[in-house]
C-alpha cells in the first residue's frame, strides 16, 4: 500500500549538475544543482534550477551563459563542496584543487575533471518560487573520449556518474543494467499482458523473432535475478 507523503518534489534520482559560470569579475565558480534535466531534443536544451540567493544566480543572467559539468563518484567530495561554499566567499574550484578551462562556445568555464561538459547559451527562464527555472540551449557538448565505447556511445560505467537522492541526501553511482530502451517494451507489443513469470524466455524469444524479423527487431531472453527479463538488442521500428 503506497503511503502519502505529502506534495514535494521528490523524484529518484537527480542528477549531480555542477553549474560553471563567471562573475562579474571573471572569477570561475561552480554549483551543485540536483534539480534540473534535459527539456529539449531540437534545439537541445537543458534547465537548471537555482534560487536567486545563490551567487551563481547573477552570474548566469551577467554572461548569459552556463555549462553543465558532470563529475564521476571519484570526484564526490568536490561535487559536494561545490554545493556548501559559494563563490561569494571563495574560488571553490582552486579550494578543491580543480580546474577550469574557458568555454569554446559560451562565456563559461569548464571543468578539466569532468567527464562530460554541456556549453550552454541563456536561452530562457521561469521564476517557479523559491527557484528560478534556467533553460540553456546546448551550443557544444565535450566528453573524454574514454567514456565512449568503440561505436563511439557514451558507456554508462566508464563515465560512472554521480547521483542523488533528494530526502535521503545521499550520493549513489549506477547499477547494473536492466534493459534495453525502445526495445524490451515491445515483449507487450508482441505477446499481450500475459504474466511474464509464465511465459519461458525460449517462448518469449521465438515469439519476438518470428514477429521481430518482420519488425526488424532482434531480442534475446536476459535471466535477471528474480523474474524473466527481456534483454533488448537493436531498435524496433513499430
Ligand atoms: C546535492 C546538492 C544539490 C543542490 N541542488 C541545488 C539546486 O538544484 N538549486 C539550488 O539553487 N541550489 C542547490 N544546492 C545548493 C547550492 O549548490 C549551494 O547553495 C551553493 O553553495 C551555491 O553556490 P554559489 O553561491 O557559489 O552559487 C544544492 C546543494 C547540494 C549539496
Amino acid at each position: 500500500m503506497k503511503q502519502s507523503l505529502g506534495a514535494k518534489p521528490l523524484a529518484f534520482p537527480t542528477p549531480v549538475y555542477l553549474v560553471g559560470s563567471y562573475d562579474a569579475q571573471g572569477q570561475p565558480n561552480m554549483m551543485n544543482a540536483a534539480w534540473g534535466g534535459i527539456c529539449c531534443s531540437e534545439p537541445p536544451c537543458v534547465m537548471v534550477s537555482v534560487q536567486n540567493k545563490r551567487y551563481t544566480y547573477a552570474s548566469i543572467l551577467e554572461h548569459q551563459a552556463f555549462t553543465i559539468n558532470l563529475l564521476g563518484c571519484d570526484h564526490v567530495m568536490a561535487a559536494d563542496y561545490y554545493g556548501i561554499a559559494s563563490g561569494r566567499d571563495l574560488n571553490k574550484i582552486e579550494a578543491c584543487g580543480q580546474h577550469v578551462s574557458k568555454g569554446e562556445f559560451v562565456h563559461a568555464p569548464c571543468l578539466d575533471e569532468a567527464y562530460l561538459v554541456l556549453e550552454c547559451r541563456f536561452k530562457t527562464s521561469i521564476e517557479l518560487g523559491t527557484h528560478t527555472m534556467f533553460v540553456g540551449e546546448v551550443m557544444d557538448v565535450k566528453i573524454e573520449a574514454e567514456c565512449l565505447d568503440e561505436k563511439g556511445i557514451p558507456d554508462v560505467k566508464k563515465m560512472d556518474p554521480l547521483l542523488f537522492i533528494p530526502g535521503a541526501r545521499e550520493y549513489y553511482g549506477v547499477g547494473e543494467f536492466i534493459g534495453k530502451a525502445f526495445a524490451v517494451g515491445t515483449f507487450y507489443h508482441f505477446c499481450g499482458p500475459a504474466d511474464q513469470k509464465k511465459i519461458s524466455p525460449l517462448l518469449c524469444w521465438s515469439t519476438v523473432l518470428v514477429y521481430g524479423s518482420r519488425q526488424r527487431c532482434v531480442l534475446r531472453p536476459y535471466r535477471c535475478k528474480h523474474e524473466d527479463f527481456l534483454h533488448g538488442e537493436g531498435v524496433v521500428a513499430l
